[in-house]
C-alpha cells in the first residue's frame, strides 16, 4: 500500500488539495491505487501557533515512511521572512535531497495560450530544475546590518555531483519518454561556474546519450525563445533558480500557475508533488483558485506509486473540463474552485 502525506498548507493550498483528495477518493474504488493517507499539519498556523515549522524527526519519518507527499503551497503575509516555507518546503527538497524538480507544461487547449496565433498549438516540454543547489543552498551572509555599508552574500553552489545528476536524469527521461531533443539553459557567457554545465552537458550527452539530439542556451535567450516559438523546445534542463523563473514562463504560455503541475524526485525514494503555484494569499478562501494544478500534481503522483490508467484518468479529466470550459475564472470560466473538483470527479466517475 502506497502511503502518502498530505501537506495542504497555506492561503489556496488548503482549498486546491481538497479538491485533488476529493478526485483520488473518486479514484480509489475504481482503480484501487490503495493509497493510505495520513495529513499533516505543518504551514504557517501551525508555526504562529506552537513555533515549530517541521522538525528533524518528521522530516526523517517523510523519508523513511512515506512513498509520495502532497503539497498545497506555502507562504503566509503573517511570516514575512517566508522561514516556515524555507524549513518545510525547501527542506523537503534538500534533506530528502529531492534534486530532480520536473515541471511539464503542456497546452490542453489552444484557446488556453496567450501566444494564438503565435504558435501551432504543439507546445508539450517538460522543464527539469536541478533542486538541491545553485542560489538556493542559503550559504552566505549580512555583515553590518542596518548601516549604509550593509552587505549581504549568497553563493551559488553547483557541485559536479549534482550538475551531472539533474543533466543524466534529463536526457534519461527524454530517452525513455521518446523526446529527441534536450536543451540546456545557463548564464556561462557571465558567470565562469556555469561552464562546468556546459562542460558535463557534452560530456554525458556525447558518451551515453549520443542518439538525443542536444544544445545549448544562455537563459535570457532562452526566456525570449520561449515565448518567441515554444514548440521548438522539448525537454529543458537547467539550475535551480533558472528552473523556478523558467518554469513559471512556461506555464504562462499554456494557460497560467492554474494548470502547471510539479514533482519532486530522488528516483528510487519519496517523491513530492505540488503545483508549481504559491499560495495566492488575496484569492485565499473565496472559492475562486484553479484546483487544477493540484489536481494534475495528484495525477504525477499517482503514476509514480504505480496506477498510470487512473493519471491518465485524471489527465483526460482535466482536458474535458476545460474544453465543455468547467473552469476557474483564470482560464474565463465561472465555476468555483469546488465546482471544478466535483465536475473532473464526477467525469471521472462517469467515464
Ligand atoms: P503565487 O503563485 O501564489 O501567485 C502568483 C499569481 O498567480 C497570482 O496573481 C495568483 O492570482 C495566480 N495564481 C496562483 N495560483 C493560482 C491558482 N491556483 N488559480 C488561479 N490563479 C492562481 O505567487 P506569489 O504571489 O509570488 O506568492 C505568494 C506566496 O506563495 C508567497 O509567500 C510565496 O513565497 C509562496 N510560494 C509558494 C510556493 C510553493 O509552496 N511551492 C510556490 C510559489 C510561491
Ligand atoms: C516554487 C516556489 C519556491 C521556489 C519558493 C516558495 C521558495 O517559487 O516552488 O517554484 O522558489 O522554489
Ligand atoms: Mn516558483
Amino acid at each position: 500500500m502506497p502511503k502518502l502525506a498530505v501537506i495542504a498548507g497555506d492561503g489556496i493550498g488548503p482549498e486546491v488539495i481538497n479538491e485533488a483528495l476529493k478526485v483520488l477518493d473518486i479514484i480509489e474504488p475504481i482503480y484501487r491505487p490503495g493509497i493510505e493517507l495520513e495529513m499533516l499539519p505543518y504551514g504557517a498556523d501551525h508555526y504562529l501557533a506552537t513555533g515549530e515549522t517541521i522538525s528533524p524527526a518528521e522530516m526523517r519519518r517523510l523519508g523513511e515512511e512515506f512513498d509520495a507527499i502532497l503539497v498545497g503551497a506555502l507562504g503566509d503575509p503573517r511570516v514575512p521572512g517566508n522561514e516556515h516555507a524555507r524549513d518545510i518546503l525547501l527542506g523537503m527538497r534538500f534533506q530528502l535531497d529531492l534534486y530532480v524538480n520536473e515541471r511539464p507544461a503542456r497546452l490542453f487547449d489552444e484557446r488556453l495560450t496567450p501566444l494564438k496565433e503565435k504558435t501551432t498549438g504543439d507546445i508539450d516540454l517538460v522543464i527539469f530544475r536541478e533542486n538541491t543547489e545553485g542560489l538556493y543552498a542559503g550559504i552566505g551572509g549580512a555583515f553590518k546590518r542596518g548601516l549604509p555599508d550593509e552587505i549581504t552574500i549568497a553563493e551559488e553552489i553547483n557541485t559536479r555531483r549534482g550538475v551531472e545528476r539533474i543533466i543524466r536524469y534529463a536526457f534519461h527521461w527524454a530517452r525513455e519518454n521518446g523526446r529527441e531533443h534536450v536543451t540546456m539553459a545557463d548564464k556561462a557567457n557571465a558567470i565562469p561556474a556555469h561552464m562546468l554545465w556546459r562542460r558535463l552537458f557534452d560530456e554525458i550527452g556525447k558518451e551515453e546519450f549520443p542518439d538525443i539530439h542536444r544544445e545549448t542556451r544562455y537563459i535570457d535567450a532562452m526566456a525570449m525563445e520561449l515565448v518567441r516559438n515554444p514548440e521548438q523546445f522539448q525537454v529543458i534542463v537547467t539550475g535551480n533558480l533558472f528552473g523556478d523563473i523558467l518554469s513559471d514562463l512556461a506555464s504562462a504560455i499554456v494557460g497560467g500557475l492554474g494548470l502547471a503541475p510539479s514533482a519532486n524526485r530522488h528516483p528510487g525514494f519519496v517523491s513530492m508533488f505540488e503545483p508549481v503555484h504559491g499560495s495566492a494569499p488575496p484569492m485565499a478562501k473565496k472559492d475562486i483558485a484553479n484546483p487544477m494544478a493540484a489536481i494534475l500534481s495528484m495525477g504525477m503522483m499517482l503514476r509514480t506509486v504505480g496506477s498510470p490508467e487512473a493519471a491518465l484518468m485524471v489527465e483526460r479529466a482535466i482536458r474535458a473540463a476545460i474544453v465543455e470550459d468547467r473552469v476557474t475564472r483564470d482560464l474565463g470560466g465561472d465555476y468555483g474552485t469546488r465546482e471544478v473538483g466535483d465536475w473532473i470527479a464526477e467525469w471521472i466517475r462517469r467515464a
